[in-house]
């Protein structure tokens, strides 16, 4: 029998309140999918200043307010807002103190980026205790919530609120780690005991979030099985892989899922024309308002290509510009969403000044020409040198929107490669992280492009791809259950 546990969601991000990327989608589709599944979900975020309250319906509560928390020494004051997550019971608590959240975005270089993380997850410690909820696993996300499984064992180790609460770590990327000078640790109220080299607290001659979380959780998981072999080598553990093999019987990958009710090509509400694999016709016009909304010539002979991700070098678009004249050469056009690195941001800029009758860019964050962007491009192309889990394939996917991918993390365990003989696959990759392979992949694709029939064969099986949550929310379940049996 499956059991129904008490859980903790700790994130730093959440759709639809603030979105970031793929941590935002999985912690708006986690939460409901393990509601599903029997679960009790509660859910922290902090209240940043972009969230819009009125909107979401996330009011004030009024039972815990005016708490202190002393970062080191100095102390400030929280309150607690509450909504409840659409289409779902999950209650999702907003950690509001304007002095650390306050800030254009969620994340910030401020030298005090260490103590805003510190502080909210000591608020969501303290508001457990004021609520008198004592989860049964706290599930943390990311460098951001990773101390949570310290204080857990340490500062509140006293609290018997928290005696059976295991913790389970989930690894999104291990690129980004929460690495700060040693004052941090006492910012934390932690004890410089741990502060030596291979003790948990010091990495590199920093303290460093994720490593202290992966020592002290239960269970530590990544977003792919692929992901979670892959941290454990020295290519990409990015220098937390010596740390990760000391945990190795206690890492598992678990796949993300996406939301069918968000990313879906029959209900999508951000597309002029809702679709299913028999009314692939209607994808066609949603190619035609695609090229129209980008103000490109429509042509039948090209195949439309979209972009949108961060532009941060995990993202391998590097590999581009060494071959992009050859690329270009191709029958192809390029819709381009997407902000991050200068570097990036101006190729892509100048790739539009070069190619104005191909080329669109569109620097910044829209979501809803995200969605307009998957469901009418032809391919969707995902050159990563890394990748967790990637969620962008996976939509490509379910759209019918043929995704050419390296072969790394999460699109490894979701792209099968085409392969001609036996007609099987559902879109394209290579594994060289050379600027050649990706040419050669994008050569092949498209002369498959051509012969529509076998087009359609691979669209079809991309749509039939099953990503619901609830094969990894039952995963999930499972690594609750060992975390839980660990920490009696
Ligand atoms: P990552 O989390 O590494 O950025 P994922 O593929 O897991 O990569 O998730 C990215 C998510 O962010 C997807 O939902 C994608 O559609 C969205 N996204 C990325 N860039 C943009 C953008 N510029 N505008 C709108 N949505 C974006
Ligand atoms: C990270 C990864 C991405 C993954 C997402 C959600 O941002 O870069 O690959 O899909 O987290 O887990």
């Amino acid at each position: 029998m499956k059991e129904s546990y008490k859980i903790c969601f700790a994130a730093s991000e959440c759709f639809p309140y603030v979105k970031t990327g793929g941590l935002g989608d999985v912690a708006g589709s986690l939460p409901k999918a393990l509601e599903t599944e029997g679960c009790e979900v509660k859910m922290f975020l902090p209240l940043y200043g972009g969230i819009k309250t009125l909107e979401h319906g996330i009011k004030k509560f009024e039972e815990i307010s005016g708490v202190a928390v002393a970062v080191g020494e100095n102390f400030h004051v929280f309150d607690l807002w509450k909504a409840t997550l659409p289409d779902s019971e999950v209650e999702v608590y907003f950690v509001d103190c304007p002095h650390y959240f306050n800030r254009p975005n969620p994340y910030t270089n401020d030298p005090d980026e260490d103590e805003r993380f510190i502080f909210f997850q000591l608020a969501i410690v303290e508001s457990l205790q004021r609520l008198k909820w004592s989860p049964d696993v706290m599930h943390c996300n990311d460098w951001q919530t990773s101390l949570l499984p310290v204080f857990l064992k340490t500062t509140y180790s006293w609290d018997k609120l928290f005696e059976k609460t295991a913790t389970l770590l989930s690894i999104h990327n291990i690129g980004y780690q929460g690495m700060f000078s040693k004052d941090a640790i006492l910012k934390a109220g932690l004890s410089l005991e741990n502060y030596s080299p291979y003790k948990p607290f010091e990495h590199k001659g920093t303290f460093c979030f994720l490593k202290a979380g992966i020592l002290y959780s239960e269970i530590v998981s990544a977003v792919s099985p692929t992901y979670a072999h892959e941290i454990q080598t020295s290519e990409l553990g990015a220098g937390l892989e010596g740390v990760l093999q000391t945990r190795s019987g206690d890492i598992y990958g678990v796949l993300n899922g996406i939301d069918e009710k968000i990313w879906n090509p029959r209900y999508d509400t951000f597309i002029p024309y809702k679709y299913t694999t028999s009314l692939l016709r209607n994808k066609v016009k949603d190619k035609a308002a695609l090229l129209k909304e980008a103000e490109l010539p429509a042509n039948d002979e090209l195949a439309l290509v979209g972009i949108i991700s961060r532009f941060a070098s995990q993202k391998g678009f590097a590999l581009l510009a060494p071959v992009i004249r050859e690329i270009m050469e191709l029958p192809v056009q390029f819709i381009v969403l997407g902000s991050g690195e200068d570097t990036t941001e101006e190729f892509f800029k100048e790739l539009k000044s070069a190619y104005p009758d191909r080329v669109n860019v569109y620097i910044g964050y829209n979501n809803k020409l995200a969605h307009l962007i998957t469901a009418g491009s032809d391919i969707f192309l995902m050159p990563s040198r890394y990748e967790p889990c990637g969620l962008n394939q996976m939509y490509s996917l379910n759209y019918g929107t043929v995704p050419i991918v390296r072969k790394t993390g999460g699109l490894a365990d979701t792209v099968k490669d085409f392969h001609e003989f036996n007609e099987t696959g559902n879109g394209f990759s290579f594994e060289d992280y050379t600027p050649q392979a990706l040419y050669s992949t994008m050569l092949r694709a498209l002369t498959m492009y051509e012969d529509k029939k076998v087009w359609k064969q691979i669209q079809l099986r991309g749509m039939k791809e099953d990503f619901s949550w609830k094969h990894s929310a039952d995963l999930y379940i499972e690594l609750y259950g060992k975390a839980i049996a660990k920490r009696v």
